[in-house]
């Protein structure tokens, strides 16, 4: 049993992808090139946003907005405690400094109350400027716009989604990734849209940050003059390879991302007795890049997920630490301002989730967790 079924994805569009890539072997541009200008175009109609700027990963697609907004050293960024490194790694690699958020214990993303306190905490010691908010749409449920929104216009501060595990999931019918100053998302193969390497995209209403965006990408260049560079930039293009199968993914994404909501449904159907199953907001839906439970404690989380693994299902856990536990960020928060996040990292698994799940391969998932838990 595969955790993530990508080969059973590619069965379905071999002959579309093997075209398009032939496609862009044959044009002999295998940089940029017009295959990634039309996915750009694509991308940004799908999510409802002005400009796309296709990058070359999810971790460039955070850096580059924060460049663009010129957030730098003595500048504070809030990130939630409980995502992936590269969500606040980012923030380091400006020179600025991640200030760390608690959760909500239901949806696993940035608490809009704690948001706030960690803001006036920051003004209070007025060591750092607070600039801006990365809140995350961790396992393909958006954070909570509404709120989050409202705090950053209060405080004056940017919003750049971190929409990395979020594409496909929506907020109030709004697309994740078109939400905040400007948003990123990640196309590693796992992720609801995933290409066949790294790749990445930037999203984007304002025509001054796409601008920005689209310089910073290719060495600080000058649109008017290839071989005049006016800032100092990165080399963060999208290989037109990885688009063309972006292109034939995106053509199929809303069926999958609908095969996961009916994999989810099955899940918590089989599950939500026995364990703390996803638990989405009123106005929210997520493309389940991952199916997230919650058990009492991480020694009965240890003994299931042995258990599974025993019994041949694949199990993950996400994520084992908090952002403030992480060897790199030592000393720079205190544990006792992230109870939530501290809970889940020690109560969390997430079971196998993909478009291609089938009847019965949920029916043994759920059988083996319930065998582990004695149910
Ligand atoms: C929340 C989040 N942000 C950022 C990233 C970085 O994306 P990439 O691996 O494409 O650099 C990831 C990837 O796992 C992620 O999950």
């Amino acid at each position: 049993m595969q955790f993530i079924d990508l080969a059973a994805q590619y069965q379905r569009i071999a002959p579309q992808v093997q075209e398009k890539m032939d496609e862009v072997l044959n044009t002999g541009r295998y940089i940029m090139g017009p295959v990634v200008t039309d996915l750009e175009q694509r991308l940004a109609d799908y999510v409802g946003k002005k400009y796309c700027i296709s990058c070359s990963n999810g971790t460039d697609g955070l850096i580059l907005p924060l460049l663009a907004m010129d957030i730098h050293e003595g500048d504070a960024v809030f990130v939630p405690d409980f995502t992936f490194f590269a969500s606040a790694e980012s923030v380091c690699a400006v020179g600025a400094t991640p200030v760390f958020v608690d959760i909500l214990p239901d949806s696993y993303n940035m608490d809009p109350a704690h948001l706030i306190k960690m803001i006036e905490k920051t003004k209070a010691e007025g060591k750092l400027t607070p600039k801006a908010i990365i809140p995350v749409d961790l396992f393909g449920l958006p954070a909570d716009y509404a709120a989050i929104e409202k705090i950053a216009k209060d405080y004056d501060l940017k919003v750049l989604e971190d929409g990395a595990q979020g594409f496909g999931g929506t907020q109030n019918g709004k697309k994740a990734c078109s939400f905040g100053d400007v948003s990123s998302t990640s196309f590693f193969p796992a992720k609801p849209l995933g290409c066949y390497g790294d790749g990445g995209a930037m999203f984007t209403d304002s025509e001054e940050l796409r601008d920005l965006l689209i310089s910073l990408r290719v060495h600080g260049s000058n649109p008017a003059d290839k071989y005049d560079n006016i800032r100092i930039g990165r080399n963060c293009r999208l290989d037109a390879l990885q688009a063309a199968v972006l292109h034939c993914k995106l053509d199929i994404f809303d069926d999958e991302v609908e095969k996961r909501h009916i994999a989810a449904a099955e899940y918590n159907k089989r599950l939500s007795n026995y364990v703390a199953t996803p638990v989405l907001g009123e106005g929210f839906t997520s493309s389940y890049a991952q199916y997230t439970i919650r058990l009492e404690s991480e020694a009965q989380r240890t003994q299931v997920m042995a258990a599974m693994k025993e019994a041949g299902v694949p199990t993950m856990v996400y994520y084992p630490r908090p952002m403030h536990g992480q060897t790199a960020f030592a000393g720079m928060a205190n544990a006792a301002d992230y109870p939530v996040a501290e809970a889940a990292c020690k109560q969390v698994m997430s079971l196998p989730m993909h478009p291609y799940l089938t009847t019965e391969i949920i029916d043994k998932v759920c059988a083996e967790l319930l065998k582990a838990l004695g149910k």
